[in-house]
């Protein structure tokens, strides 16, 4: 199963080398990068660098935080808090490929000193007790069948009182999911909670639920202007496409139609450990 998924998100040869090739295509001077020429190929996940924000307000960041992101990809959202915030972030991911990728991307933008990315897996977090002052997970959980190992590990390592900031796609109402789709080609590596599913998984592991937000019409607003986008220029020259192969158009007019017809949604929790 961890196979597969990690297969999914590898793509081919070196990922850095194809985002540099892109950033270079795109007119981009790579020895003055900023965060935001990365953010639409390193924030996988809907809404991008404004979700990303929009959760970090909610996490009580100092620049003394220690921060853990949990499924951190190529390491974008794990930058913008250590960018925003000043904050140290350990960001571990299945995809080894993502991690090696993370870390160049950092040395880029010259945050290489306030994160690091490890490979792992969510459900068996290589940590101890009570490390981390605050934890994130944006958009993996879709791809864990053992969601319950995943946030029992999360609060293990948590300090307690720490914040856990959830955003994640979950199963609405609306039918069985369109594939191909951004985390999974086909069934079997994808795996939706509904809401009262995740409420509580989160409170069984120990989490106290502070809040809640279903941002489901903004991630349908934020598809429907990418495909629109994507239908009048093509698709942009640094995007996910270039780990996510050329199926990529298909899976955001995919993601137009699970929105739009509320098979997925978009919902972020945010915990107190
Ligand atoms: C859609 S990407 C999101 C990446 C990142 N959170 C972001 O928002 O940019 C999903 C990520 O979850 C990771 N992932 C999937 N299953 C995992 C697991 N069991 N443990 C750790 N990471 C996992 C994948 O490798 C991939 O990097």
């Amino acid at each position: 199963m961890t196979d597969s998924v990690a297969a999914h998100y590898s793509g081919s040869g070196t990922l850095a080398d194809a985002i540099s090739n892109s950033l270079l295509s795109a007119g981009k001077d790579l020895t003055k990068l900023t965060t935001a020429d990365l953010a639409t190929v390193d924030e996988f996940h809907i809404r991008g660098r404004k979700a990303t924000l929009e959760l970090a307000e909610k996490m009580q960041l100092t620049n003394d935080s220690r921060v853990l992101d949990i499924g951190s990809g190529l390491g974008g959202p794990a930058r913008t808090l250590a960018e925003e915030y000043g904050c140290h972030v350990t960001g571990i991911d299945l995809t080894q490929a993502f991690c090696d990728a993370a870390e160049v991307l950092s040395d880029w933008v010259n945050l290489g000193n306030r994160v690091a990315f490890q490979q792992g897996d969510a459900t068996e977090l290589p940590f101890a007790d009570n490390q981390f002052d605050a934890a994130m997970t944006i958009h993996v959980a879709m791809n864990i069948p053992a969601k319950d190992r995943m946030y029992e590990q999360a609060r293990r390592v948590l300090k307690p009182g720490g914040v856990f900031a959830v955003y994640d796609v979950l199963a609405g109402d609306g039918g069985e999911v369109n594939f191909p789709v951004p985390w999974a080609r086909e069934p079997s590596i994808s795996h939706l909670a509904t809401n009262d599913e995740m409420k509580s998984l989160l409170s069984d592991a120990g989490f106290n639920i502070l809040g809640d937000h279903d941002s489901t019409g903004e991630s349908q607003n934020w598809f429907e202007a990418k495909a629109a986008r994507m239908t009048q220029s093509g698709p942009p020259q640094v995007t996910f496409q270039v780990f996510l192969g050329e199926d990529y158009p298909e899976m955001v007019r995919n993601q137009v139609r699970n929105l739009s017809e509320r098979r997925i949604r978009t919902v972020s929790y945010i915990c107190e450990a």
